[in-house]
């Protein structure tokens, strides 16, 4: 018996701890990077993450600034990260290429790599930890960065055309002036809500219910409910299990927040099937 227990852990600590792997797509084939190949680059460094964003608490990570792995990008590009459960978030490149600059201090976006011999801890009131791959923001306040915008769980990057050429059933009427707020609306949905809902069938999450088909939520949640279930969805309908988290004024301001109910309201006149 303790022979068999001391084969097991010999076996145990002779398999090489599995390295996660993580594809980039720019456009120009895909690029598989591993988590052992990310470590040892010389320009990966050990940063200090005050206020992580996943674990709610200040965090350690050896991370690659995630620029230099995006060499082949555009600032116009849209990039996506996409997670293993299916979380699909957007980020335009020229947040990550250039920073934002602000007072000579700007938001950098990195690539934490999960170390297998030495996980992370597991998230709060999850199973698993943020790993392989977790994209962290050093300044995210001088970038105006939102919690969408910190990606864990990663599997892969790639590059993307503007969502309104992606999934023209997801914009606007094309004749509404540019300054209206359904245009602006469509803007702040891209920005927060596109990276777990799909609208008339269109997007790349899979997390959310569809926020057109069949039905809207402006046609069935009376205005003022639909605005606190956005703020907090726990005070509409309170579960454990529930997924969708709500946005603050620091996310989502109330002007933003009027201008994406206007444009939910508009496109319940503009459906498409599925
Ligand atoms: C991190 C993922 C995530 C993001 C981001 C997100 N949602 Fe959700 N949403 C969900 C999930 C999952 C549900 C299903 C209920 C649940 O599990 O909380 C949901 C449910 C909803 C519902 C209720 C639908 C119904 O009929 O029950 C509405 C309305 C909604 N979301 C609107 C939004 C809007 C508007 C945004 C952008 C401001 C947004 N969501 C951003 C994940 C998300």
């Amino acid at each position: 018996m303790l022979l068999r227990r001391l084969c097991l852990l010999a076996l145990l600590i002779a398999l090489p701890a599995g390295a996660a792997e993580l594809k980039i797509d720019l456009g120009h084939g895909v690029q598989t990077l591993d988590s052992r190949q990310l470590a040892a680059r010389p320009d990966t460094r050990g940063i200090e993450i005050p206020q992580d964003v996943a674990y709610h608490r200040a965090m350690r990570y050896r991370a690659v600034p995630l620029k230099a792995l995006l060499a082949g990008a555009a600032a116009g590009d849209h990039l996506q990260f996409v997670a293993s459960d299916g979380f699909a978030a957007e980020v335009p490149a020229a947040l990550i290429l250039d920073g934002h600059v602000l007072d000579g201090h700007g938001a950098q976006a990195w690539l934490a790599v999960e170390d297998p011999g030495q996980p992370w801890p597991a998230l709060p009131g999850k199973s698993q930890s943020a790993g392989p791959f977790y994209v962290v923001w050093t300044q995210p306040e001088a970038g105006g960065i939102n919690p969408e915008q910190w990606p864990y769980q990663l599997a892969s990057i790639r590059k993307l055309d503007a969502v309104a050429a992606r999934f023209p059933a997801m914009a606007p009427d094309p004749k509404l002036a540019a300054a209206s707020p359904e245009r602006r609306g469509f803007e702040v949905f891209q920005r927060i809500c596109l990276a777990c809902h799909t609208l008339n069938g269109q997007g790349d999450a899979r997390l959310g219910p569809d926020l057109n088909v069949p039905y809207n939520p402006t046609e069935y949640l009376r205005a003022d409910l639909l605005r606190a279930y956005v703020r907090n969805p726990q005070s509409l309908r309170h579960w454990p299990q529930a997924k969708m988290p709500g946005f603050d004024a620091k996310v989502l301001s109330d002007a933003d927040l009027d201008a994406l109910l206007a444009y939910l309201r508009h496109m319940a006149g503009r459906k498409h099937g599925p």
